[in-house]
């Protein structure tokens, strides 16, 4: 199984995949899961993998163009997912690979669109909301923003890549995970740069 998991692209350490799934076994209830960020879906393969144990959904948000530092010359570019025809990197591909690989096309639904789009569409009392998406202020901010307020009561926010300090690496998803602590969330879990957070109301 960790085998079939490294093979997957992707940003996610699998003791923090491990802390995922556990979490979505723990909260779901016959409902539905959102992840921001699906790239090539290593993350979302943890959750999925949950969800079709839970007889759950997952709903995986995605533009499928790359963050900010997947681009061409950028630190995190891989030119294995830049596809030359269409002149950016297209993370699609691999993603519906890899659902295939894991037998979760019946329980993951990519949405292909931007997440604000997404927002709009997406309704509300979500078991589990994971925020993985680009790691801008502005748009780590707006992921916040947009979806807090879709998980049920009880339910998690899950954010990752939560960093002390800035030389450990970027301060956007740290500074949402302290404002979720002001506003009603509690800290449960913390696996690496992975942080679980309940709801209470
Ligand atoms: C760090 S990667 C996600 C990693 C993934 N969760 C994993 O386990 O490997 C961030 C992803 O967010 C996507 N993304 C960036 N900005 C976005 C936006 N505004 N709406 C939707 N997806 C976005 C990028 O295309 C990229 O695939």
């Amino acid at each position: 199984m960790i085998e079939k998991f490294d093979s997957i692209k992707g940003f996610l350490d699998f003791n923090e995949g491990i802390a995922l799934y556990e979490e979505v076994m723990r909260v779901t209830k016959n409902n539905f899961c959102v992840e921001i960020g699906s790239y090539c879906g290593k993350s979302t393969c943890f959750i999925g993998q949950a969800c079709k144990e839970n007889r759950s959904k997952l709903i995986t948000i995605d533009h499928h163009e790359g963050s900010e530092e997947q681009q061409l010359g950028e630190l995190y570019f891989d030119a294995e997912v830049y596809d030359e025809e269409l002149g950016r990197v297209n993370t699609l591909p691999f993603l519906e690979k890899n659902l295939a690989k894991f037998n979760l096309e019946n329980v993951v639904k990519p949405l292909v669109m931007d997440s604000i789009s997404a927002s709009k569409i997406v309704e509300n009392n979500a078991d589990l909301i994971f925020i993985d998406g680009s790691h801008t202020f502005k748009s780590a901010e707006s992921d916040y923003e947009l979806w807090k307020n879709k998980i049920r009561k009880g339910g998690t926010l899950a954010i990752h890549d939560i960093y002390d300090s800035e030389d450990e690496g970027g301060q956007a998803p740290n500074k949402i995970f302290k404002q979720s602590l002001n506003e009603g969330f509690t800290l449960i879990n913390r696996v690496k740069s992975l942080v679980l957070l309940q709801k209470s109301n």
